[in-house]
């Protein structure tokens, strides 16, 4: 896919249709459309171009005929092709002949389209070239000879020649180039777009919604393979004036980040236990304790507030999914007036259920727990589907007995540790010879624990649920 972008692209002399200038916030999801005249489109400099209707009607214009959304007749779409605004906006489209020169961060860039109710479509910049197969990908303004419908208005992306129309993304308002990256590992070349403040005269200055300025965003970073970022994670971490972490996230994050952005948080917010506690209701060091965490939680909720007015972006980067025994779990609550977005993150879960290569839903449902405390076990009532336990620091001598006395001690176990990492190992065995599997091996301190009679389903039935007779 990489390869589509290395044909193209080289940023040209600046040529402006219209004014440059700061990039106006998007509106609010809950703008109507129809008073959504501007678009914005900004390059890979950062700079954005904001086009009124009237400069919009300027730019060459361009007919498409595809059926309507939803019927089978065809409609005949007027607009602008999307690379001619892209041109406008100061992209330009070079020969493949010249590819091998243009910049990296040019051959890998890719646009992102967002509309007012914050859907958003990727595009490669090789999709809007006559010829990597001639799609005109058009931004309609008129449909049938009439101004756009309220709900598809002001400009509708129209991608002739698809099946389904996902990507006839509707209110479109923000067209955005954006550096990718050639490797995972590697943060773009120059520096990270700048967030910019949305002049006074911009209709509908509303609270900002996703990349603008002033935000602040609960981010996972994925199991540990940095292959397994998602493009969203990697461009907030890329885009952020501040990245909060806990020290041990500190490299794995260290090639996404800009320099100096990171700032190693308290341990004492760790797990946030303790963050918002009654000293009262604590005795000794605890209490302590709990005086000094409300101390760092202050301070830090001051910080971020802080940086939110002065339009910073504020990532919190936890790896994993972010709310899944997450150290950071409590933002969502702590920081509530600063609207934190939490964007999901791919789960040691989900990259430990790609190591063992098998569906692990074993009698018909799942439970995933944490350390050793696995609920008020009933000796009488064992569990039958497949536990999946986040070990967090407890020892497996410790987890073992608890497990044994769930399950049965033919039950399959799997131990999966440093899942997605290059050290990635899966054990395997029974609950009743899992010890002699390890052969008194220590674990390393990533791993998970799966137990339950789904692991051990026959090949053919792997990514079947199997159900009790
Ligand atoms: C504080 S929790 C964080 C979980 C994280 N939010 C997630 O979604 O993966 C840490 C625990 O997750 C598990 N873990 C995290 N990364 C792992 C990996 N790459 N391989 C195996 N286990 C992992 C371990 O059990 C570890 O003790």
């Amino acid at each position: 896919m990489l390869r589509l972008f290395r044909l193209l692209l080289i940023l040209p002399p600046l040529c402006l249709v219209s004014a440059w200038g700061a990039e106006p916030a998007p509106p609010s999801a809950a703008a109507q459309a129809p008073c959504v005249r501007h678009l914005v489109v900004r390059n890979l400099d950062g700079k954005a171009l904001t086009l009124t209707p009237g400069e919009f009607a300027k730019l060459p214009r361009a007919t498409v005929r595809d059926k309507l959304p939803h019927c089978d007749q065809d409609g005949v779409y007027e607009g602008v092709l999307l690379h001619e605004v892209l041109r406008a906006a100061g992209v330009q489209f070079e020969s493949p002949a010249d590819a091998a020169k243009s910049p990296a961060a040019m051959r890998t860039a890719y646009v992102l389209v967002e509309a007012a109710d914050g859907y958003q479509v990727v595009f490669s910049i090789a999709e809007f070239l006559p010829r990597q197969g001639g799609r005109q990908v058009l931004l309609a303004n008129r449909v049938n000879g009439e101004p756009l419908s309220a709900k598809a208005a002001p400009y509708q992306v129209i991608v002739p020649g698809t099946v389904g129309c996902e990507r006839w993304i509707r209110q479109v308002t923000r067209i955005l180039v954006q550096p990718g990256t050639s490797s995972a590992f590697a943060p773009p070349p120059g520096p990270a777009p700048a967030p910019q403040a949305a002049p006074a005269s911009t209709p509908q200055a509303a609270p900002a919604t996703k990349e603008t300025p002033g935000r602040v965003y609960l981010v996972g970073t994925g199991p540990g393979d940095p292959e397994l970022i998602s493009v969203k994670a990697a461009r907030l971490l890329r885009q952020a004036d501040v990245v909060f972490c806990y020290s041990w996230m500190k490299d794995e994050i260290a090639g996404f980040v800009q320099p100096g952005a990171v700032q190693i948080a308290s341990p004492l917010l760790m797990g946030g236990q303790y963050c918002g506690a009654k000293p009262a209701d604590f005795e000794g060091e605890l209490r302590d304790r709990v005086v000094r965490t409300n101390e760092e939680l202050a301070k830090l909720q001051q910080r971020v507030k802080e940086l939110v007015a002065a339009g910073k972006t504020v990532v919190f980067a936890d790896n994993g999914d972010p709310l899944l025994f997450s150290p950071w779990g409590w933002i969502p609550q702590h920081l509530d007036e600063c609207r934190p977005t939490v964007v999901p993150g791919i789960s040691s879960f989900n990259a430990a259920n790609a190591a063992l290569r098998q569906g692990v839903v074993g009698l018909g449902s799942l439970l995933i727990s944490s350390g050793t405390e696995l609920g008020n076990a009933d000796a009488e009532r064992r569990l039958r589907g497949t536990l999946v336990v986040f070990t967090q620091r407890a020892k497996l001598d410790e987890l073992l007995p608890k497990l044994q006395a769930r399950y049965a001690a033919d039950t399959p176990i799997a131990i999966v540790c440093d899942a997605s990492y290059p050290a990635e190992r899966v054990m395997r065995g029974t609950l009743g010879t899992i010890r002699d599997v390890l052969g008194g091996e220590k674990l390393p301190p990533l791993y998970l624990v799966y137990v339950g009679d789904g692991l051990a389903a026959p090949p053919c039935c792997r990514s079947w649920q199997r159900w009790p007779k």
